[in-house]
């Protein structure tokens, strides 16, 4: 496979401005070149005074059609997790570890695919920026691929859940990681998903002791 040119977000990340101005200016970043197949940025969601925030993975095909994260299948799950934990979602800030959808094309079909490592790496400013501008006080990773973001490591997420760390930067900030949502959606009619859905809303619920 030819190697793939990723210069990485940095140049196109504003130094200042908060995160309007991270919103407007990521609509042209070239970093990794996944902005090539997708429809738009998908940026976050949420107010830069928010106290919580949560990551994700990358936009799925929902949210590359409309531009916001989370409003497909798998953020209404996390809209309802959230719920049960007593969060209320417009008062956390969303965003994701990749702000482009990476897919592949079948037939009509986009079939989503897991960012790589050097397209977390590539995205990472635009991440470091956002927690820069919001500063929150605890940070949820979603999933793997977030948790990857977050701490700089690949880490099982099974043996992390449950405790409070520290994300990488800024230093200080606690990090909870949990399941992504739509590792629910995979277990749509098993007995297993109200146990997992369980153990995600403890998860929500820890960080929501963090700013409690
Ligand atoms: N999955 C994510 O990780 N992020 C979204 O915005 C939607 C689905
Ligand atoms: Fe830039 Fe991230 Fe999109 Fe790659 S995925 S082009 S680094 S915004």
């Amino acid at each position: 496979m030819p190697e793939i040119e990723r210069p990485g977000a940095q140049s196109w990340v504003p130094s200042a401005g908060g995160v309007r101005a991270l919103r407007r200016a990521a609509d042209a970043c070239r970093g990794c070149e996944l902005w090539r197949d997708a429809t738009q940025v998908v940026f976050s969601d949420g107010p830069a005074s928010a106290r919580i925030m949560l990551v994700g993975e990358q936009p799925g095909d929902h949210e590359d059609v409309e531009g916001r994260p989370f409003i497909g299948p798998a953020g209404r799950l996390l809209s309802e997790a959230l719920d049960a934990a007593g969060i209320e979602r417009s008062k956390v800030y969303l965003t994701n570890a990749v702000k482009h959808f990476r897919f592949e094309r079948r037939g009509k079909r986009r079939i989503h695919e897991k960012p790589a490592v050097g397209h977390i790496d590539a995205c990472r400013p635009w991440l470091d920026a956002e927690l820069g501008a919001v500063r929150p006080d605890v940070v949820v990773a979603l999933g793997a691929t977030a948790a990857r973001a977050l701490l700089r490591r690949t880490v099982r997420i099974g043996e992390v859940r449950g405790t409070v760390m520290e994300a990488a930067d800024p230093a200080g900030t606690a990090l909870v990681v949990t399941v992504h949502p739509s590792s629910l959606l995979r277990l749509r009619g098993r007995p297993e998903r109200e146990t997992a859905f369980r153990a995600l809303v403890a998860d929500l619920q820890r960080a929501g002791e963090v700013v409690a």
